[in-house]
């Protein structure tokens, strides 16, 4: 079962679902681990695939929000409040956009920045720099901006976990059930 249905996540939405979970918690790793553990001369390379994850995040990112609009949103449990559902709907969201707007304000900073550092990535091609002004004071600005995305994602996701954690182990629905495997697959064996 590829695509989604009303009554459960497909394997395509749920591969991308963890590939990216994956990838981005990563990526959090590298960037603080390149920016505040680490000298220069290392940090230089780490900074190289710190871009390459970065865009490729945004490529995933990209096509499973274009996966998204074109499949069902499975349902969720009958009992939750309409509070609930709104939060659930808001943080979604909120991931989506995150997870496009970190990594362009990445690119955003690399293409400010007036030491003109080629992306070299997963060194296999060179990634052309959007067209932006280049000086210290917008270098600065998309770095800022950077950073604050960071945190604003990673307590999103925080918050997006505890729920996830919520509903399997107090409320014991099948929200998370879903977003491991089909419905079909788990409730033929349940
Ligand atoms: C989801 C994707 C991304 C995540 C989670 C992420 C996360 C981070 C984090 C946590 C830092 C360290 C911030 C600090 O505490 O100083 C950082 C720095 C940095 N990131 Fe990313 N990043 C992402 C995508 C990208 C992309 C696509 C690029 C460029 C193409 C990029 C370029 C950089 C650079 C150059 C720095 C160093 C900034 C500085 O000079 O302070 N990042 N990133
Ligand atoms: C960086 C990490 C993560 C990101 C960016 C992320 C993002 C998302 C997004 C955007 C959705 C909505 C999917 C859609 O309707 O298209 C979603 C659903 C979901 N995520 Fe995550 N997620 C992350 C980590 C996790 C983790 C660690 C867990 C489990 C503990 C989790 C559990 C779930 C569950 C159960 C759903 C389905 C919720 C529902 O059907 O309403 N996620 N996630």
């Amino acid at each position: 079962m590829l695509r989604n249905t009303r009554l459960s996540y497909g394997w395509i939405a749920i591969v991308f679902h963890w590939t990216i979970a994956v990838l981005i918690i990563g990526q959090w790793g590298l960037g603080w681990t390149m920016e505040h553990l680490v000298g220069p001369r290392l940090a230089f390379g780490l900074i190289q695939w710190h871009k390459s994850f970065g865009l490729l995040i945004l490529a995933l990112a990209l096509l499973r929000l274009s996966w998204r609009l074109i499949n069902p949103r499975p349902r969720l449990p009958e009992g939750m409040s309409l509070f609930e559902k709104l939060a659930a709907g808001s943080v979604h969201r909120g991931l989506y956009w995150l997870m496009i707007l970190l990594p362009l304000s990445g690119w955003a900073l690399v293409s400010a920045s007036v030491l003109e550092i080629p992306t070299y990535t997963f060194y296999l091609f060179v990634m052309p720099d959007l067209p932006l002004e280049r000086s210290d004071a917008a270098e600065a600005f998309w770095t800022t901006a950077h950073i604050v995305i960071g945190w604003f994602l990673l307590v999103i996701v925080a918050i997006h976990v505890l729920a996830a954690l919520r509903h399997h182990f107090l409320l014991r629905d099948s929200v998370l059930k879903q977003m491991v495997r089909p419905a079909s697959q788990s409730l033929t064996e349940q």
